[in-house]
């Protein structure tokens, strides 16, 4: 069975990633992963690809046991890894609590490796997988420093894994986009009015954006022009600088 596995389908990019994987028509079946089992319930009656749903946390060992026992019994051609759910808080460190800190650390960092680890001995030659980092990965970020340092963590692990998987032809890409106006990220993450609308993305067009990129072979997708100049600013002036522009243009 050709399969793709998306975590945190149940809104935002993860919905649209499904969405478009779907109106392609190239799988058999996409398995889905959210906490919201109701939500992946409705998602699954407006696709045409039958979704198989796992509504569990990634914070729950279990749900790796399931996946594995599944994994090993029914040995699923799985050609597409999409590592998406996570979460932000807008926060200095100082104010941040511990368990959010961490347990945003378990999510943005080790689900993605535990998913990993378990996809990649399903996924043959020219299987890929798109790793959902974030601009905020590009550059430490003041007011984000967890979040970000947990995209930074994720954007490395992909290109070290993606140079690890050339000798078995899998790709490994991460997707770095800007802030996204119609997810339930900006909310979630206490962000709502602190952060202009200028350069803002939609999931439509980041999704339609990374699926292309990872045809073409890119390592890092940076889709809108936001990203594109914090990948050249973060490369070319210090970072004092970066930061300065960056709480003049509240962005
Ligand atoms: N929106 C932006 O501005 C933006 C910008 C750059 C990068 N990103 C990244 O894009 C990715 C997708 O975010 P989004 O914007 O689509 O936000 P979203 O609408 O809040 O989606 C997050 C998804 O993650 C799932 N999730 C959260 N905690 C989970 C857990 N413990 N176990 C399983 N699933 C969990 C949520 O489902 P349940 O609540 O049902 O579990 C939801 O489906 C994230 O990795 C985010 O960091 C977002």
């Amino acid at each position: 069975m050709r399969t793709a596995v998306v975590t945190g389908a149940s809104s935002g990019l993860g919905r649209e990633f499904v969405k478009q994987l779907s109106e392609e028509g190239k799988l058999d079946e996409i398995w889905v992963i959210a906490r919201r089992r109701e939500k992946l319930e409705e998602l699954a009656s407006s696709v045409k690809t039958p979704l198989r749903i796992f509504g569990a946390s990634l914070d729950d060992e279990g749900l790796y046991g399931l996946l594995s026992v599944l994994m090993e019994r029914e040995k699923p051609d799985i050609r597409l890894l999409i590592n998406n759910a996570g979460r932000g808080t807008m926060t200095t460190l100082d104010e941040e609590t511990t368990e959010d800190a961490v347990s945003m650390i378990g999510l943005n960092c080790q689900a993605p490796v535990k998913m990993m680890k378990l996809c990649l001995p399903y996924m043959k030659e020219g299987a890929g997988i798109i790793n959902v980092a974030s601009v905020a990965g590009l550059l430490p970020l003041p007011d984000l420093a967890v979040y970000g340092a947990t995209k930074a963590f994720l954007l490395s692990l992909s290109q070290a894994v993606n140079e690890e998987m050339k000798e078995r032809n899998i790709h490994v890409m991460a997707l770095c986009p800007y802030w996204i106006k119609d997810t339930e990220f900006i909310g979630k993450a206490g962000a709502e009015g602190r952060i202009s609308e200028k350069g803002i993305l939609n999931a439509e067009e980041t999704v339609k954006k990374a699926l292309e990129d990872l045809r073409h072979g890119e390592t890092v997708s940076l889709p809108g022009k936001m990203a594109k100049l914090t990948a050249l600013g973060t490369r070319f002036a210090p970072l004092g600088l970066v930061w300065k522009i960056r709480k003049w243009m509240k962005v």
